[in-house]
């Protein structure tokens, strides 16, 4: 334990002081464009940075739309209303995601049914997938997928690139078109990582990004809405901001909208994050390979991307073989000043979500108790 805890400070070459688990980082324009927002008074969310922030992640993920929101949760609710999910409806997802993902599928009304994740990108499994809705779902006379037992619409399926490792979403999607369910990505960890060369989030008929401050980037706080389809993309922007009907002075609302629209500081953030993206990236998965050298040679397993696919390696994880090695370690690290953290409490074991309906989930289980986050920030030294 010493050993490691000793190479991470070698890492970040800091001897004795407190490493963080993941500090923003700001290189270039920030304090200029949030200056500019400042002397133009446009702080709020209207602004020429709210556009600029959208029009760069499209062109970035190579979606044909983005549209900014207040944060991905927000992202991630309207994503799934636009897909299509209706109240009482159910929505498939993995057992083993951050919070956010199973509330915003509450947030849209419908219901979470956990499914298992692969041991290796600790994303959403395939082939569990594939077992719970064999078992689990019909298709009815209108073709839509329902839920044999509560007799519910199975609106949508969620997959979730785990600490920015693409899950195996091409199979997803197959599984998903097999059974006329869209897939909406929530790819809040995941800016950066690709499976062949597409950008993750834009596998499905819709994804989203978080920008929280212990992401990749940062705008504070902020969300993004990713998709090729034009009707969907002027959706999402107009239930966003209000369902206001665009006019020079009048008020008049055609649907019960939101507030949710990024404000013009936070994405003048956004822009200035995005122009050094690529570094941040780079010098991330150079972090990743000296954590990849050291960990071959003991006991624990770190989480590599997978042939084909490029992670923007936002936390670097590892497993120990027995849970008890992992609290061990968890608390010698922490009481020595490096910061690390279990992977979560999984969503069916939350008390909000005990009642949902689950697959079998021997995987997350396994991963639930094994699984911890390691420094992982933007490292100035390399
Ligand atoms: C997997 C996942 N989904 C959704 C979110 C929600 O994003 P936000 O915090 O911006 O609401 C996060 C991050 O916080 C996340 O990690």
């Amino acid at each position: 334990m010493k050993k490691t805890l000793n190479y991470i400070r070698k890492i970040y070459n800091d001897s004795d002081g407190f490493i963080p688990l993941h500090a923003p980082v700001f290189l270039g324009n920030e304090k200029k464009y949030l200056n500019e927002c400042i002397d133009s008074t446009f702080v709020s969310s209207v602004g020429k940075f709210v556009n600029q922030f959208e029009q760069m992640t499209s062109e970035y993920v190579g979606s044909k739309y983005a549209i900014a929101a207040a944060n991905g949760t927000a992202a991630l609710q309207i994503a799934l209303i636009l897909a299509g999910v209706k109240n009482g409806d159910e929505v498939v997802t993995q057992a083993l995601t951050f919070v956010a993902t199973a509330n915003a599928i509450k947030h849209s009304q419908a219901n979470p049914i956990f499914v298992d994740v692969d041991r290796d990108t600790l994303g959403m499994s395939p082939e569990r997938l594939k077992d719970w809705l064999q078992e689990n779902a019909v298709i009815n006379s209108k073709g839509e997928a329902i839920n044999k037992t509560s007799k519910k619409k199975i609106s949508a399926i969620v997959p979730m690139h785990t600490f920015g490792l693409p899950c195996r979403i091409n199979e997803i999607v197959d599984i998903a078109n097999e059974y006329r369910i869209p897939v909406v990505e929530d790819s809040a960890e995941s800016l950066g990582s690709f499976v062949n060369a597409k950008h993750t989030g834009t596998f499905g008929l819709l994804g989203v990004f978080s920008y929280n401050g212990n992401k990749t980037i940062t705008t504070g706080g902020g969300g993004m809405i990713v998709t090729d389809n034009e009707e969907l993309a002027k959706r999402a922007k107009h239930i966003t901001t209000t369902a206001k009907i665009p006019h020079p002075f009048e008020y008049d609302h055609d649907e019960i909208g939101y507030n949710y629209r990024l404000t013009n500081l936070a994405a003048a953030m956004g822009v200035a994050q995005m122009e050094n993206l690529n570094q941040i990236i780079e010098n991330k998965r150079k972090t990743a390979s000296l954590y990849i050298n050291y960990f071959v040679e003991t006991a624990n397993h770190f989480f590599q991307e997978q042939n084909g696919s490029k992670s923007n390696y936002w936390l670097n994880s590892i497993s120990f073989s027995e849970p008890s090695q992992r609290d061990d370690f968890l608390k010698f690290s922490n009481d020595n000043g490096i910061m690390t953290r279990p992977i979560w409490k999984l969503m069916n074991k939350l008390e909000m979500f005990k009642k949902c309906q689950c697959g079998d989930l021997s995987n997350s289980e396994w991963l639930e108790a094994r699984v911890v986050n390691l420094p992982s920030s933007y490292n100035k030294f390399l």
